[in-house]
């Protein structure tokens, strides 16, 4: 089982002291300290008697329409202006954002770079295999999607139909993903670890025809048949009428009627191809996330509100700057990758890298080897991933130049101080701010983060922070009412609506509003819990539910018991490696009668709480218990 960390409120007392006190380290200073909101965000020149950025940020939901106008038409290329800036009732779960507006997120993310700046490298493919990176300009990367979006159109992929995209963090999956939203057609990229069943489950719950992939996977080293586990999924989906392999490696894969050799079939094509003028509220891509229970949930991203607040959090919680390399290591399978790695970065015209190996393949030192060859500016990633570095010694860091780097971003779970100290210390060398970012799938973005502040403003470790503009946090205790004041822990909600969040979940707004809207009326609930400080500022908890985070990614048990206990036997554990430094292996779960697996007794095992394992009369096997309770203590 995996033991999530939990920190305690008297840990967060502790590193608020320690954070204040050790100002040298954490009161990261930068240049000046005073600080001019107009200088430091353009978007926000004409807004009157705000200077600061506390100032700014109180502006920004007080006066959010205005903010929110400002940045857009400053941010976006518009085909058509949008008339109304929003139309939200959170206690109705309505959400729509920049109506009446016409865009185009490709054109947005493309097109206008390659104006301005054609050759500048948009993509450095850090492939697997180490010193073999591949960079695309903008200019190559406007053509390669624009063959793929002629393509997906002469195969019959229109507007409003929604394509699976199971491949490897690649050149052609980003393409695959601008391609559609070119001619406007949602992407539902799958994370390619995933099981045929699981694959075969998002196939059919957004009922794509079409399926992008590639031949094989490769991966620290170790092939992955992503073809074959298409061809699998797709025997259950009725739906699917075509699909396109892309060529990874040299192997040649079976084919049948319905498939298609991507690369050939982009040759025949066009490298123009006429952009769609999208609705900003028309669909931009479904993304699949774990929930406590049952299915999982197809969340829905628009047009327009993603893209701005994508790209604007990727600016000002990173300060990215023109010309800066941005690596963000996350898999585009999940949703830092989608606003990190390819939405964020490309609206912004950046450089950004995909990342398909993993964080110590060939060895340990794969990262900062990287950051050193690609000169990495800001880097991201996920706090499994530094504290399983950590285990392999600092050498394996400071044998490379990481003089380029000036953030350090962390996301997907709390960050315990360890981490976070070694993280700004060993790899920053107590240069480089050090950014937890809270958020979440259906949040689009960033939402809480210690920056954007000003240059000498305190980060606290392990803590996320600060809203970002727009981001009203709010707290409820158990029954339900606001939490006012500070020094308070509780159910992590947001006051306000703002352009990133999800717009409903595919084929079942109901669920979307049971999950997020009706526990707390007229708020969105976050399913975490978070602590906010004397000061003011907020540390996440952890989740209030069933959902664990596994290095970075939300993960249901349910998928959990799919690959490690159902499916040990395939090669998909070499995707969850890092789920296996923390997981307990069992022969069997403690299952009642008719099959359900008893949660409550696995969760009490975790907890050491083996006085109330509760009613185990429905067990099918006591003896399960008895073996469970035997690794947890090994794993102790
Ligand atoms: C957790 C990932 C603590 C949280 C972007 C959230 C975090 C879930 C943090 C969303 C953080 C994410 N500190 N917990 N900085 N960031 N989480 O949808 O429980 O894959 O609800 O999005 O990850 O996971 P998801």
């Amino acid at each position: 089982m995996w033991l999530p960390c939990r920190c305690t409120t008297k840990y967060v007392a502790a590193s608020i002291r320690r954070g204040v006190s050790a100002s040298s380290l954490h009161a990261l200073r930068r240049g000046r300290s005073s600080w001019n909101s107009a200088a430091f965000m353009p978007e926000s020149a004409g807004f009157e008697g705000v200077s600061g950025r506390d100032a700014l940020h109180d502006y920004s939901v007080s006066h959010s329409e205005n903010f929110w106008a400002a940045v857009a038409r400053q941010r976006l290329n518009w085909i058509r202006p949008f008339e109304a800036v929003q139309d939200c009732d959170l206690s109705q779960g309505r959400i729509k954002w920049f109506e009446g507006g016409k865009l185009n997120v490709s054109v947005n993310c493309l097109d206008r770079h390659v104006h301005t700046c054609p050759e500048r490298v948009a993509l450095i493919w850090e492939r697997d295999e180490r010193g073999s990176e591949v960079r695309y300009t903008y200019r190559e990367l406007l053509e390669i999607t624009c063959r793929l979006g002629n393509l997906l159109r002469r195969h019959g992929v229109k507007k409003g139909d929604c394509v699976t995209i199971y491949m490897p963090t690649c050149p052609l999956a980003v393409a695959s993903m601008l391609a559609c939203a070119r001619i406007g057609a949602a992407h539902n990229v799958v994370f390619a670890g995933f099981s045929s069943e699981a694959l075969a489950e998002r196939i059919r719950d957004a009922q794509s025809s079409t399926v992008i992939t590639v031949n094989q996977g490769v991966r620290g080293g170790k092939i992955t048949e992503l073809k074959r586990t298409v061809d699998a999924a797709v025997q259950s989906c009725p739906t699917v009428r075509q699909v396109f392999v892309a060529m990874r490696t040299e192997k040649r894969v079976e084919v049948t009627d319905r498939d298609f050799a991507l690369e050939e079939e982009m040759l025949k094509e066009d490298v123009v191809c006429e952009p769609a003028a999208m609705d900003s509220e028309d669909v931009l891509f479904l993304l699949y996330t774990s929930g406590s229970t049952g299915k999982p949930k197809g969340l829905v991203h628009t047009q327009a509100g993603y893209l701005l607040y994508a790209a604007l959090t990727h600016r000002y919680v990173f300060g990215y700057h023109d010309g800066d390399v941005f690596g963000c290591v996350a898999d585009i399978g999940w949703i830092t990758g989608h606003s990190y790695t390819v939405y964020g970065p490309l609206a912004n015209g950046g450089t950004t890298v995909l990342f398909e190996s993993t964080p110590v393949y060939p060895d340990p030192g794969r990262y900062w080897d990287m950051v050193e060859r690609l000169r990495i500016n800001q880097f991201y990633g996920a706090p499994t991933a530094i504290r399983l570095l950590i285990r392999y010694g600092d050498q394996w860091v400071k044998k490379y130049d990481r003089s380029s780097l000036t953030t350090l971003g962390s996301v997907g779970e709390p960050i315990n101080t360890e981490a976070w100290e070694w993280y700004n210390r060993v790899v920053g060398e107590g240069r480089c701010p050090v950014v937890d970012t809270w958020w979440q799938t259906e949040t689009g973005g960033i939402c809480i983060a210690p920056k954007p502040s000003e240059p000498d403003a305190e980060i606290v470790p392990g803590m996320a922070m600060r809203p970002f503009f727009g981001i009203k946090p709010a707290l409820m205790d158990t029954e339900g009412k606001l939490l006012t004041s500070n020094n308070e822990s509780g159910a992590l909600c947001m006051a306000q609506p703002w352009p990133g969040m999800a717009r409903t979940i595919h084929n079942n707004h109901q669920r979307f509003l049971e999950t997020y809207f009706q526990p707390y009326p007229g708020y969105f609930f976050t399913g975490d819990g978070a602590y906010r400080s004397q000061e003011g500022y907020y540390q996440i908890t952890g989740r209030l539910d069933d959902v664990i985070n596994v290095s970075g990614h939300r993960i249901g048990t349910a998928e959990i018991e799919d690959v490690v206990v159902i499916r040990s036997d395939e090669a998909h554990l070499s995707d969850f490696i890092l789920i296996i430094s923390v997981t307990q292996f069992a022969k069997r779960l403690p299952k009642t009668r008719s099959g359900k697996i008893m949660r409550r007794v696995l969760r009490k095992v975790v907890d050491c709480d083996l006085d109330s394992l509760g009613d185990l009369s429905t067990l099918d096997d006591p003896a399960a218990v008895q073996e469970i309770i035997e690794g947890h203590e090994k794993l102790l």
